[in-house]
């Protein structure tokens, strides 16, 4: 049977990861069999046993499940176990390895489509869940010159910043006094506001006219912030839809040893991001 590929998660059936891998096979000439698999948290360990006795052979792993997918693996990467998430699941021999492609996807995106290297910039980070911490990390590695980490619950974010531990240049805000923040070059959303339909503000006091604002996530899900930012007047704009495909593509390099061309892929999504029903 030929080597199977999927991405667990739930909801899963709107993921646009089955499409996404299957124009890098296209591209690249290489038959893939990758397909949603939806789980959840209870069920996630049976369910991917279950695969890797099918010839599954790699795996993403979104919502809930990206702490589960850490525990299940004998070997993690550097990355995956500062992230303290898997998103990509690699078979060898009889056991998975983890990695965490979402930090390289970020700054992959940023770079290359955004024109804008994280490099001594100053970065506002909203939120301090499993979304936030892969994007942390990614971030105080790309040699920022301030890293300031806002959360709803400080505690958490002080935790965050305190597992970064590089406190020249990362600190924490309390959520109650962003609004007599100075603008910051960058800010990133990785609450999770958008998925639960929530309002968020973006003081107008955190914009300038370069500030760029980015939302890990895309379509319903980045419009909270991305309209909190238009509302006060933000004129650089993003959601993840980039980092999406970024981090696919580091995915897919670590399955099948070469990297695709990401802008193709992009434009065809960005033109009509629709997602095939789960299988
Ligand atoms: P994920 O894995 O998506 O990051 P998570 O670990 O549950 O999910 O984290 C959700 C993040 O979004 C947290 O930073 C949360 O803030 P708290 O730690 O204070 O709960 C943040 N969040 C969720 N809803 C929010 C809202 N309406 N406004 C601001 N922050 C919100």
């Amino acid at each position: 049977m030929s080597p199977r590929y999927a991405v667990f998660g739930q909801p899963i059936a709107h993921s646009l990861s089955p499409r996404i891998h299957a124009l890098f096979g296209t591209q690249l000439g290489i038959a893939i069999d990758y397909r949603a698999i939806e789980a959840g948290r209870g069920e996630f360990a049976d369910r991917v046993e279950a695969f890797a006795h099918d010839s599954g052979r790699g795996a993403n792993v979104t919502l809930p499940l990206k702490e589960d997918a850490l525990a299940l693996c004998a070997d993690l990467s550097e990355r995956a176990r500062r992230a303290g998430s898997v998103n990509t699941l690699i078979r060898d021999g009889e056991r998975w390895c983890g990695d965490s492609t979402d930090g390289i996807g970020l700054l992959r995106d940023l770079r290359e489509r955004r024109a804008c290297d994280p490099h001594d910039l100053r970065v506002l980070l909203l939120g301090a869940g499993g979304a936030a911490r892969a994007a942390a990390f990614a971030l105080a590695d790309a040699g920022v010159r301030e890293l300031v980490i806002a959360n709803r619950t400080l505690k958490r974010a002080e935790a965050l910043a305190t597992a970064i531990g590089d406190a020249a240049h990362v600190g924490v805000r309390a959520w109650s006094t962003l609004a007599s923040a100075r603008p910051f070059d960058l800010i990133v959303n990785a609450t999770a506001a958008g998925h639960a339909n929530a309002a968020l503000d973006v003081p107008r006091t955190l914009l300038d006219e370069q500030t760029l604002c980015y939302d890990l996530s895309y379509g319903k899900a980045a419009c909270a912030f991305l309209d909190g930012a238009r509302k006060s007047e933000a004129t650089r704009l993003s959601d993840g839809l980039g980092m999406l495909v970024e981090q696919a593509a580091e995915s897919f390099f670590l399955w099948h040893g070469v990297r695709p061309d990401t802008a193709a892929v992009y434009a065809e999504l960005r033109d009509s991001p629709t997602a095939p029903a789960a299988s």
